[in-house]
């Protein structure tokens, strides 16, 4: 029986820190924020004990996209749970070519075909694995400073801090400043298989790429015969206020990866999604890319519900209209604190505050924590703030954001001293 909020706080920090991770005990500490995931509803969260509530913009980068435990992706899993367990991987399955097809509905036409996996970074492991296994080449370029993952191929293609002690890993990989398509084509010669590129990178910061970038790439890529990979994992699935964010970009992928939102934050689905005709490959090698878990029979009636409701127009819609509302509200913030928040990114409620410091990301991290807001700075660039709200909210959840925000700025403008020790925490 699980019962939230059954030890003492002080008890849990304890243990996780003996059994689980010292050195994410350490670090909570060091910047007070013990937040314990107690109760969870909708867009909030509260700490196990009961006393502090948070809205939840950060949302895993994107899992919780329809809030915390959606009572309709609940109810489906629950009667999954009378009927399916994970099926077995080796056999052919009811549910996995049900997914599929809905799949299939959902992408452009070209794109038919879905090999399932529990994580994203498998989700990308694969992506690279199909265009290495159809082409016979084995280079990858990607964008400097990108995150796709914790994964052997993905990793590979991340940020050097994530991979260096874990050095060597495997060769082949090329990387680019993103959004320079000249940069792309030089990169590319005849042993590259794939250029890979998070549609927008969450992690770099969220920067909007020149709006004929993709465009660019799509071109050099057909004429050198390279497969385009996208990393759709954060914004896919309405995040950016359409279905997929390439298509604020009128390109179509070859390779395609989907995770976090697919779940519904319920059970562990990922998905790459690719061409037909990349199908050669796994016809004739069925067997080569096995996943115990990938694609569990019981998710994938809750990753169907997930897509049916986030792929309605009125969804979309809806999304867009909260992000011109929200974005109303953070120009007014702009304004009143311009010497901090100095350009709003966004693609429907894809969301990054651009500071004028490095340590801005970490230091308002702390100081929404402290208003009542969860939002964590990005990784590979920390003068950035990711603001990723659940697609559900409405207007007074917007209300409710500003306001925190607001006393945000207002708390990091009087703490200089936080800063400095924001900028040791962004190094
Ligand atoms: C853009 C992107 N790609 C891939 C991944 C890896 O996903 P997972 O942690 O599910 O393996 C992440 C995770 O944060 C991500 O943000």
């Amino acid at each position: 029986m699980v019962s939230i909020g059954e030890s003492p706080k002080e008890q849990i920090i304890k243990d996780f820190a003996a059994h689980v991770s010292s050195g994410k005990a350490d670090f909570y500490g060091m910047v007070d924020l013990n937040f314990i995931l107690g109760k969870r509803e909708g867009p909030w969260m509260w700490d196990v004990t009961g006393e502090k509530k948070l809205i939840n913009c950060h949302c895993n980068g994107g899992v919780f996209n329809l809030g915390h435990r959606h009572p309709v992706i609940l109810k489906v899993l629950r009667e999954a749970l009378e009927e399916l367990d994970i099926g077995n991987h080796h056999l052919m399955s009811e549910q996995r070519a049900m997914l599929g097809k809905k799949l299939a509905e959902h992408t452009p036409s070209e794109i038919t075909r879905t090999v399932f996996g529990v994580g994203g970074g498998e989700a990308i492991d694969f992506s690279i694995k199909l265009a290495r296994g159809h082409s016979r080449k084995h280079k990858i370029v990607y964008a400097t400073s990108a995150y796709h993952g914790h994964t052997g191929l993905a990793l590979a293609a991340g940020d050097a801090h994530f991979k260096e002690p874990f050095e060597p890993l495997a060769p082949g990989f090329v990387d680019v400043p993103f959004g320079d398509a000249d940069a792309v084509e030089k990169a590319i010669d005849d042993e590259t298989a794939a250029v890979l590129f998070e549609t927008i990178p969450a992690t770099l910061g969220m920067p909007l790429p020149p709006e004929d970038f993709y465009r660019h790439v799509r071109e050099i890529c057909d004429q050198k015969d390279v497969l385009l990979i996208l990393d759709e994992i954060q914004t896919g699935l309405g995040r950016t206020g359409k279905l997929w964010s390439f298509e604020h970009y009128d390109v179509v992928p070859d390779i395609f990866a989907i995770g976090k939102g697919l779940s519904g934050g319920l059970f562990p689905i990922t998905a790459t999604c690719y061409r037909e005709d990349l199908d050669s490959f796994m016809n004739e090698h069925p067997f080569i890319h096995v996943s115990t878990f990938g694609g569990a029979e019981i998710g994938c009636p809750v990753a169907a519900k997930v897509l049916e409701i986030t792929a309605a127009d009125s969804f979309l819609s809806r999304v867009n209209k909260i992000s011109n509302n929200l974005t109303s509200g953070l120009e007014v913030l702009r304004e009143r604190y311009s010497e901090i928040l100095i350009e709003i990114r966004r693609k429907g409620l894809f969301m990054g505050l651009k500071m004028s410091d490095i340590g801005y990301g970490p230091l308002m991290s702390i100081a929404g924590y402290n208003c009542g807001l969860f939002a964590v700075y990005a990784d590979n660039d920390r003068s950035v703030l990711q603001l990723l709200p659940p697609l559900i909210i409405g207007d007074d959840e917007v209300a409710y954001i500003i306001d925190a925000m607001d006393n945000a700025y207002t708390y990091a403008k009087q703490r200089p001293d936080y800063l400095e020790l924001a900028r040791s925490l962004a190094m």
